[in-house]
């Protein structure tokens, strides 16, 4: 037995101090992008993402449709593996037939259903527009659109959307061969702010004037070389011989052993089968450790990235469950020192995935000041309307639900490592406060990493990895951040 000798610590037990701010350092020059993948150090990584964000291996988290939106936002989801390797290879190929700029259809409807319903239905819909079809399911066939601006409120509550929607015929559509410009030039030259892409007489997606108008046409997308939306998928170290083949077949551009504890011989024997069967063609990403000595065996054994964190995730009870884990700032440090040790040594950078636990927006800027690349994070995509969970009003209050991989809600054996029946969980099964459009967050997120490391006098990651300088914060300087203000309230403040 060992003790060693510091104490273990979390997130928020550190600051960043501010660095010297240079005219260089504007929002527009700040550069979020970051490696995913192992690459010869000082070169650019083969897979790089705008918004160092991508979602947790998780049911609750990664559905096909949170990952169109993450990648368009420049970011990145995994596709959870705890489901048959043929629906997930579906949920992979139903991301990869997007492309750069072209949105999925979040509401459809049948042409009988009343337009109070729709309105109901598009409210907090960000782009405000359902597609009618016959059966009212998104795959059914397309009979035309319906936007909040075809309708009155008030006055059309109890009409049908097939009296008012603007119908096929009267529409232009596209094939799905269609290029982004090719469909802009097409709104443009028939006056439509919607054109629905087609393919077998169902509509795949939407291209928006309005998306383009107002530059918000994901300049910073995920896509590939033939510009298609980059997406992640979760692997295990049981049935990888079967699923890998499957999940690369299917498009996915990168993998990720999902597993609760990743220093194990189980995860170098799946890299060892890839690195076999495709070489440097296909990357997979290994973890979860928090020590620099698993750190070095999953580089060694070609993991393409590695993901540190064990036991903070928000639904996550495995500290009390098996005593295993370690605070998220001490697991970072260790590794990210021995990741730079190994790129020292051999000239291969191994991208580090900060995973679980991650409160707020200050705690990834504290992990990539600190070393991270990209932060993973579940609960904080949970919350939004593209994750797949269930959304509820509790007392007057809207909340998604949330459960963690480990709990008896999830079953997900393969990542736990329990066989047969399941003797304890080590996740909780919850709701967390529902919080709007994943576009917005993203934006707003991205808005306060960039002022961070504006304030840090940093205008890219590598720099920011190399000259931030942070700081432990005592016990009584958090009593400071509890100050003792009555936050006010307009509805109860009169002179509001
Ligand atoms: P969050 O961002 O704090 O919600 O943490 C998400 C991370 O928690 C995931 O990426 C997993 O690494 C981890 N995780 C997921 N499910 C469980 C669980 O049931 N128990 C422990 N950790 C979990």
């Amino acid at each position: 037995m060992k003790i060693l000798p510091e104490t273990s610590r979390t997130l928020s037990e550190y600051l960043l101090l501010p660095g010297l701010t240079t005219e260089d350092c504007t929002p527009d020059n700040v550069d979020l992008r970051a490696p995913l993948v192992r690459h010869r150090a000082g070169e650019e990584s083969w897979i790089r993402i705008a918004t160092p964000m991508v979602s947790a291996i998780m049911q609750a988290v990664s559905s096909p449709t949170l990952a169109v939106a993450l990648a368009q936002v420049g970011g990145l989801a995994f596709i959870h593996q705890n489901q048959r390797i043929d629906n997930q290879a579906a949920d992979v190929l139903a991301v990869k037939r997007h492309k750069a700029g072209f949105r999925t259809s979040k509401v459809a409807v049948a042409p009988q259903t009343q337009l109070g319903v729709v309105a109901r239905q598009l409210t907090g819909i960000e782009h405000g527009v359902a597609v009618v079809t016959e059966t009212g399911a998104a795959d059914g066939t397309f009979l035309g659109i319906i936007g909040l601006d075809d309708f009155h409120l008030e006055r059309h509550v109890s009409e049908t959307a097939g009296s008012r929607m603007r119908g096929r015929d009267g529409l232009v559509t596209a094939p799905s061969s269609v290029s982004l410009s090719d469909a802009n030039e097409l709104l443009w030259n028939h006056h439509q702010d919607v054109l629905p892409v087609i393919e077998d007489g169902r509509v795949v997606s939407l291209v928006l004037k309005r998306d383009y108008q107002a530059h918000k046409a994901f300049h910073h997308a995920s896509v590939d070389s033939k510009k298609r939306l980059r997406v992640g998928a979760g692997i295990n170290s049981r049935d990888f011989k079967d699923r890998i083949p499957a999940l690369v077949e299917a498009g996915a551009d990168v993998l990720c052993l999902d597993s609760s504890d990743g220093y194990s011989v189980y995860q170098a024997k799946v890299l060892e089968f890839a690195q076999e069967k495709y070489g440097d063609d296909v990357f997979v990403g290994a973890g979860n450790v928090v020590d620099g000595r698993a750190f070095r065996y999953l580089a060694e054994a070609g993991a393409a990235f590695v993901k540190v964190g064990i036991g903070g995730g928000a639904i996550c009870t495995t500290r009390e469950q098996k005593g295993i884990g370690r605070g998220q700032a001490s697991a970072l440090l260790d590794v990210v020192q021995a990741r730079d040790a190994y790129a020292q040594e051999t000239g291969v950078y191994v991208p580090l995935a900060c995973d679980g636990g991650l409160l707020n927006d200050s705690h990834m800027a504290l992990a990539l000041a600190m070393g991270a690349d990209v932060i993973m994070l579940g609960r904080y995509f949970a919350r939004l309307d593209e994750s797949p969970s269930r959304k509820l009003q509790i007392g007057g209050q809207w909340y998604k639900e949330y459960w963690g991989e480990g709990s008896r809600r999830a079953q997900n054996a393969a990542r736990y490592g329990q066989r047969g029946q399941m003797l304890f969980e080590e996740g909780v099964d919850g709701y967390v406060p529902y919080a709007g459009s994943l576009y917005d967050n993203v934006e707003r997120t991205r808005a306060k990493l960039t002022a961070t490391m504006i304030s840090c006098g940093s205008t890219n990651l590598r720099d920011f990895h190399r000259d931030a300088v942070l700081v432990e914060v005592s016990a009584e300087s958090f009593k400071q951040t509890g100050a003792e203000i009555q936050v006010r309230r307009p509805a109860f403040d009169t002179a509001e």
